[in-house]
């Protein structure tokens, strides 16, 4: 995790799952510096409240648990707003709107939608919004990997058809590795939207991270780190 923090900081322990660029990864190097829109954003929003953001990388479906264990105070990680995470814990306003894309062998021309995966093997990352929408295609055998690169190396390797995965992710993907042998498909399953996460009932954090948020909204802070990121 970032450096420690001294003594007199007060310091928001932060959580992620750095394997998900542009929004949380490290660097060739596996710095610590946890890199991406996520990661800049939260650590402003700590700035901002007058915090010190400490970042632990922990595997996705990790993250809940570990903060309902009290090792982190917030997730910061692309999670999806949803009903049943909204059951589990208290959401920050939404920061960030995305959606579930597929990417296929350049190759394959029969797979030109979410229609056409019935029966076919598709990647995914486990407990992500992707997972639970592809057990719900028809005959699919989906296989639930640990990290969104996993998805992309199964995709190569031939062992899948088809990954599913947030639509930046995918793009950002083929974008950094210049990778001609697969395509992203243009048809969008979802619109979701991203949320930083707090442990049910954190009401006074969820309302200093809004107050911090909108104040980034307004004062062009956040605009400047979503150019950096997203900018062309
Ligand atoms: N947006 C999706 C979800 O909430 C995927 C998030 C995955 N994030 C990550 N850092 N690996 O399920």
């Amino acid at each position: 995790s970032d450096k420690a923090a001294s003594s007199d900081e007060k310091v928001l322990r932060v959580g992620t799952n750095a394997d998900f660029a542009p929004f949380e990864f490290q660097d060739e190097n596996g710095s610590t510096e946890y890199q991406g829109f996520d990661m800049d954003l939260i650590r402003a929003v700590a700035k901002e409240m007058g915090y010190t953001a400490e970042i632990q990388n922990v595997n996705f479906d990790g993250l809940i648990p570990a903060m309902e264990s009290g090792n982190i105070d917030i997730i910061a990680s692309g999670m999806t707003i949803n009903d049943e995470r909204k059951g589990q814990v208290e959401f920050s306003d939404p920061y960030y709107t995305s959606g579930l894309t597929i990417v296929v062998p350049k190759d394959n021309n029969d797979i030109k939608g979410f229609a056409d995966l019935k029966g076919k093997k598709i990647a995914v990352q486990i407990g992500t919004t992707s997972m639970e929408e592809a057990q719900k295609i028809e005959g699919a055998d989906v296989k639930a990997l640990n990290s969104s690169a996993d998805t992309f190396m199964e995709l190569k390797a031939g062992n899948v058809d088809a990954v599913i995965n947030d639509l930046p992710v995918n793009d950002y993907y083929i974008a950094k590795t210049k990778d001609t042998d697969v395509k992203r498909l243009d048809d969008k399953l979802t619109s979701e939207e991203y949320g930083f996460a707090m442990k049910k009932g954190n009401t006074e954090l969820k309302e200093k991270v809004d107050a911090a948020l909108k104040t980034l909204k307004e004062n062009g802070e956040y605009d400047k780190i979503y150019e950096k990121w997203f900018g062309t």
